[in-house]
């Protein structure tokens, strides 16, 4: 098969599909890969790398995306990407299409495969390619609300592990999953006196069995985060409830009640953030103060740490990728049935339940009748 990937083109985006170890894996297996000049800069991959590993770099995206069969990217197509989709073309990438109905509508028209790496579920429920964002985010959520405490962003001037003979910062985790069990790693091991909350018990009781005296873990209910977020220094938003937009956990009467200089950092706010007063912010302008509490609410978190975070998704996007470049996307399915649920569009057909709900008139279709 030829694959391919191209710079991506969504602002302040330096991911990129491909890294060099890729590519030497695709060409290993037989498979031709093509990459845009200038494709993994952002990443800190030069040409020369990728020619060394056995791509053939083009000058343009346009030569890129009319040589492939499997383009492999980051982000959803943006407009410009639109006039490349053809029937025989399968785009492997975050494609978000619950959120985009004009691109949903080009992929179908143009009845290009549309397998998104965010609906790919393995069997025991876990959405692999989520994960490694989310690991990223958590880890973060601790380095940045470190940075904000610091008193030229407003933040109260405390330093998270304290020093001997001063008090260590107090580090509250609204939810306990991927982004919360990271956070909460990294700020064990900043020294910080951390306090974790969640409804599920099960995680608690994992995270009690790894860290048992170092952290405290609570259940997740209006007095208890009350109590926690009173003493707090940094806050951490990390709760999801699949499907539905964020609890608001963080309520806005906290904020006069937390010490002046206290740090919110809502990772949660791509689902519309955790608190009463999150609103989402950029990497260009990540904070914003209310009620003297400073707020961090960055949608794209790991955008800020390129290199990192195009490895740890490229290296769970490469055995399905692998997967799909031997048998063709049909075969591949059938071989493994998970690729199934990655599929959103085929030959013209919507095969994600949840984005046809997403959308007034729209069919859905189970790709197990198209394959
Ligand atoms: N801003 C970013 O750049 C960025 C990056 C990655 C992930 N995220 C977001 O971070 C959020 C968390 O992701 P995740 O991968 O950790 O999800 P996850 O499913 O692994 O964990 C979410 C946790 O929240 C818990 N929860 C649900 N309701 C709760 C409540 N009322 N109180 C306390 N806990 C509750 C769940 O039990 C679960 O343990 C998601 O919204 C995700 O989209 C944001």
């Amino acid at each position: 098969m030829k694959i391919g990937t191209v710079k991506e083109i969504k602002n302040q985006e330096y991911r990129v599909g491909l890294t060099p170890d890729n590519v030497k894996a695709y060409v290993s297996h037989g498979h031709e890969v093509y990459v845009e000049k200038g494709a993994g800069l952002g990443s800190g991959f030069s040409n020369e790398q990728y020619k060394k590993a056995g791509a053939k770099i083009l000058n343009s995206a346009k030569q890129v995306w009319e040589k492939v069969d499997m383009m492999v990217k980051v982000k959803e197509p943006l407009k410009p990407e639109y006039k490349y989709f053809r029937e025989d073309l399968i785009i492997y990438t975050y494609l978000h299409l619950a959120a985009d109905q004009e691109l949903t509508d080009k992929m179908l028209k143009s009845k290009v495969a549309g397998v998104a790496y965010e609906t790919l579920i393995e069997k025991d429920g876990s959405i692999p390619l989520l994960v490694p964002m989310s690991q990223i985010a958590g880890r973060l959520s601790i380095q940045e609300g470190a940075k904000y405490l610091e008193k030229r962003f407003g933040g109260s001037g405390v330093l998270l592990s304290g020093v001997p003979g001063t008090a260590k910062a107090n580090v509250v985790i609204l939810g306990a999953g991927t982004v919360g069990e990271n956070a909460c790693r990294i700020a064990v091991g900043m020294g910080a006196n951390v306090t974790i909350l969640d409804v599920n018990l099960k995680r608690l009781e994992y995270l009690d069995h790894i860290y048992g005296s170092r952290i405290q873990t609570l259940m997740s209910n209006d007095q208890n985060i009350e109590n926690a977020v009173k003493d707090a220094d940094l806050v951490v938003g990390a709760v999801l409830i699949p499907g539905k937009s964020a609890p608001k956990l963080f309520k806005k009467r906290y904020l006069k009640q937390m010490k002046a200089g206290s740090v919110f950092v809502d990772v949660a706010i791509d689902q519309g953030g955790s608190g009463e007063t999150s609103h989402m912010t950029t990497h260009d302008d990540p904070i914003y103060i209310v009620d003297k509490i400073v707020h961090y609410c960055v949608g794209n978190m790991p955008g800020a740490v390129p290199r990192t975070s195009t490895i740890a998704l490229t290296n769970t996007t490469l055995s399905y990728g692998l997967q799909i470049a031997k048998y063709g996307l049909a075969k591949a399915c059938k071989k493994n049935d998970v690729i199934y649920s990655a599929i959103n569009t085929y030959k013209g057909k919507l095969t994600c339940k949840n984005v046809a709900d997403s959308f007034k008139g729209y069919k859905y279709t189970d790709i197990k009748e198209l394959i």
